[in-house]
């Protein structure tokens, strides 16, 4: 059904394509070889944008008063702590400012994982988070989940940091990851734009968008 979000559940948490029309033409448009780097970067921003509305959906409200001009009224807030946004970097890092717009008093916390060319394994070299994790939504940040190596050391990492409510963001999955991801980390939630084909021999997904971060960026 266009426009809506699919929703596919097998015991682990659950997986939610997020099928909106302005979202998988956003998409599309990022998949073209020939979009700029400067025009790559706008869409994962925008996207950003579209999927922290999508993945904050079920966040829960408390009341609280506020005085209109005229009268007093019982309104609703967000309950709890501020959320976190957690880019895995390099790529993650394309979804914060789009995210930020929506959430603008999230906390950071920043992920740096480069995946091994050989191994394919994830190397952390850097983590930074808020300390008070436990009683925060992280949101975690990683445009392609391909292998899902860095998805899951990013999800070790922050539950070791006392995480416990932590939900997933990408662009695209490949199915190969995700199952990795669900067996690894059953209790996380998975918001991504689209589930491709498969993986290839070097750990890019098909048919994909190349690698993320050096679109982004502009390297290579
Ligand atoms: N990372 C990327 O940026 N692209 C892929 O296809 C796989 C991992």
């Amino acid at each position: 059904m266009q426009g809506a979000s699919t929703r596919e559940t097998t015991g682990a948490a659950p997986v939610t394509v997020v099928s909106h029309p302005l979202v998988q033409h956003k998409l599309t448009l990022m998949r073209d070889k020939a979009r700029s780097t400067k025009g790559f970067r706008q869409l994962l921003n925008e996207i950003g944008t579209l999927l922290a509305y999508e993945v904050t959906r079920d966040l829960p409200l408390e009341p609280i008063e506020v005085e209109t001009p005229l009268v007093t009224m019982q309104g609703v807030q967000i309950a709890g702590k501020k959320l976190v946004l957690a880019p895995i970097l390099r790529a993650g890092i394309g979804f914060l400012d789009g995210m930020l717009s929506l959430v603008p008093s999230a906390r950071v916390a920043h992920v740096g994982l480069y995946r091994d060319p050989d191994s394919l394994q994830a190397v952390e070299y850097y983590f930074k988070a808020p300390s008070d994790l436990a009683d925060r939504t992280v949101l975690v940040l990683d445009p392609m989940l391909a292998t899902a190596n860095s998805a899951i050391a990013a999800v070790d990492r922050l539950k070791e940091r006392g995480a416990r409510d932590l939900r997933i963001v990408c662009l695209i999955a490949a199915p190969e990851g995700l199952a990795k991801f669900r067996g690894a980390h059953p209790d996380v939630p998975v918001w991504t734009a689209a589930i491709d084909s498969h993986l290839d021999e070097h750990g890019y997904i098909i048919p994909g968008l190349g690698d993320a971060g050096d679109r982004m960026y502009g390297t290579r």
